[in-house]
C-alpha cells in the first residue's frame, strides 16, 4: 500500500494508485468533493470526488481511496493530488469529533487520544522516535551497552519528597526516580551501560518543563572522570540533534521550527562555572526560595532555579555545561571534588533559547562513610541502600554518568513552549488520563 507522500512526483502522474487513510479536512462543494486524506503517517493528499461517491463522509472516517495521481499546483503540499474513482468505507467516524482548528489547551488535553491524530503531534512524534533511534545508534556504535533495569524499586535517588509510592504486595515499593543506582550496580560486570526508562517524579511543580513521567537515557561507566563524562555528553546530543534535523528536515519545516540554531550547535559544548553563573545573574534580582521556605535573590551557595537557567540561556547559541556546583546543593551520591572542597564533580546541561537544564551527570562518590552521612543528612535511611553500599564495598572503582530527559531535549529541539508537546500522552500533577 502506498503511502501519500510516495506518490507525490512526476513518475506517478497519470497513474492509478490505492491509498488508505482517514478524512483529514473535507470540502463539499455543489459538484464535487474535497477530501484531504491523511495516511497512517501523517502523510496528506487531497482527493477529489464527485459529491455523491463522498456525500456519506465525516471528519475522521477511514477509507480507501483508487484515483489518478495528477499534477495540480493549487493542491496542498506538493502540488499533487487524486482524482477520486473509488472509495472504499471501514468506519463512517460519527459527527461530533471533538478536535476543531481552534481549541483550547485542555480541551486538547482532555482529548489526547484523538488530538495526537493533528499534523504537530504527528510530527513531533517523528522527531523523537528518530532521537530514540540516533541515542540507540550512538551507543551501538561507541560499544555500550543496552541494560534494562527495574522500575519498581525500595530506594529513593532524587529525594524522598518526590517519589510516587506504590504498594507492593504486603510491602511498600516507589516507582523509581532514576535508574541510576541499577547502573552503578551493573558497570562492575558489563563496563558502560546505558538504558531508557521511564523515570518518575511526583513533584508538585506545574511548570513547563516538569513531567510525573519522563523518559529517561541514563549511562554509567566504570573508570571515568568528570571530563569524560561531558565528552559523551556532548557527542551523543550532537550526533542525535544532527541526524536527527537530517532525517526529520519535512517535519522541522512542518513544525515551522528554524533549524540552521540546532545545525550551529558545535562541540566542545561551552563550560560555565557556577561562581560565573552566579556571577552573570547577580544583576539580574533572580527570586529563588530557600530551605526555609523564604523568597530572596541568588546568591552563591543556591541551587540554579528555572529562571536562573533561563536567564543564563536566553541569548546563547550553543548548550553549556554548568561545573562546579556546591556539593551541598546536589544528591547524596555526588562525588565531591577533592581539590576544590565544597564543590560536586557534578554538571549539568543547559540548552540554548532558555530551555535551561536537559541533562545531568558526575563523578559518584565512592567514600561508603560519607555517602551514609549525606544519606542520612537527606532524611534518607541508609538501611533501604544496603545493596547499593555493597557496591563500595566489593572492589568499588571511579566511575561516573549521567541522565539525559528525553522530553527536555524534544522540547528544545522542537522549540516548544511547554514540556508536554514533547510526549503523546503527558503525565502530570494534574493529569493522568487519557
Ligand atoms: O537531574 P536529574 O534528577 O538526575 C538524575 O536523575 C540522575 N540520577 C541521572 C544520572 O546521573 N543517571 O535528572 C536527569 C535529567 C534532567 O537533566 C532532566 O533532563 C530530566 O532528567 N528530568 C525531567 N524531565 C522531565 N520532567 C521531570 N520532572 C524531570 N526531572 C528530571
Amino acid at each position: 500500500m502506498l503511502r501519500a507522500n510516495e506518490i507525490k512526483n512526476s513518475n506517478y502522474v497519470g497513474k492509478e494508485v490505492t491509498i488508505r487513510g482517514w478524512v483529514y479536512r473535507l470540502r463539499k462543494q455543489k459538484e464535487n468533493a474535497f477530501i484531504i486524506l491523511r495516511d497512517d503517517r501523517g502523510g496528506i493528499i487531497q482527493t477529489v470526488f464527485p459529491l455523491k461517491s463522498a456525500a456519506h463522509l465525516t471528519i475522521e472516517s477511514s477509507i480507501e481511496v483508487v484515483g489518478i495521481v495528477q499534477h495540480d499546483n493549487r493542491a496542498p503540499e506538493g502540488n499533487y493530488e487524486l482524482k477520486g474513482k473509488q472509495i472504499k468505507t471501514f468506519n463512517v467516524a460519527e459527527n461530533t469529533f471533538p478536535i476543531g482548528e481552534y481549541q483550547s489547551i485542555d480541551l486538547l488535553l482532555d482529548n489526547r487520544h484523538l488530538a495526537l491524530r493533528s499534523r504537530r503531534m504527528i510530527e513531533i512524534a517523528k522527531i523523537r522516535s528518530s532521537i530514540l533511534k540516533f541515542a540507540r545508534d550512538w551507543f551501538i556504535k561507541n560499544d555500550w551497552m543496552e541494560v534494562t533495569p527495574p522500575t519498581i524499586v525500595k530506594a529513593a535517588v532524587e529525594g524522598g519528597s518526590s517519589l510516587f509510592k506504590l504498594k507492593y504486595f504486603d510491602e511498600c515499593a516507589n516507582l523509581s526516580q532514576s535508574a541510576q543506582l541499577y547502573l552503578e550496580a551493573m558497570i562492575f560486570c558489563l563496563g558502560p551501560v546505558w538504558s531508557l526508562t521511564s523515570s518518575f517524579r511526583a513533584e508538585r511543580s506545574r511548570t513547563i518543563r516538569h513531567l510525573a513521567e519522563f523518559s529517561h537515557l541514563e549511562a554509567e561507566a566504570p573508570w571515568i572522570a568528570l571530563e569524560d563524562i561531558l565528552k559523551i555528553e556532548e557527542h551523543l546530543i550532537s550526533y542525535i540533534v544532527q541526524n536527527t534535523i537530517n532525517e526529520r528536515y519535512d517535519s522541522f519545516a512542518i513544525l515551522k521550527r528554524d533549524i540552521h540554531e540546532l545545525k550551529s550547535i558545535q562541540i566542545p559544548f561551552k563550560r560555565l562555572t557556577y561562581e560565573d553563573a552566579i556571577e552573570a545573574l547577580s544583576s539580574k534580582q533572580i527570586e529563588i526560595t530557600d530551605p526555609k521556605g523564604q523568597k530572596r535573590t541568588i546568591r552563591v551557595g543556591d541551587d540554579l532555579n528555572i529562571d536562573s537557567e533561563r536567564e543564563l540561556t536566553k541569548y546563547a547559541s550553543e548548550p553549556v555545561f554548568v561545573t562546579g556546583y556546591p556539593i551541598e546543593v546536589k544528591p547524596f551520591y555526588v562525588k565531591e571534588d577533592p581539590i576544590h572542597k565544597g564543590k560536586g564533580l557534578a554538571a549539568d546541561l543547559l540548552a540554548p533559547g532558555g530551555f535551561g537544564e536537559i541533562s545531568s551527570g558526575g563523578e559518584r562518590e565512592d567514600d561508603i562513610n560519607l555517602i551514609k552521612t549525606k544519606l542520612e543528612k537527606d532524611g534518607l535511611n541508609p538501611d533501604s541502600y544496603s545493596w547499593y553500599l555493597d557496591l563500595r564495598k566489593y572492589g568499588s572503582v571511579p566511575h561516573g554518568g549521567f541522565g539525559l530527559g528525553i522530553e527536555r531535549l524534544i522540547r528544545w529541539m522542537i522549540n516548544s513552549d511547554d514540556i508536554k508537546d514533547a510526549v503523546l500522552f503527558p503525565r502530570t500533577m494534574s493529569r493522568v488520563a487519557p
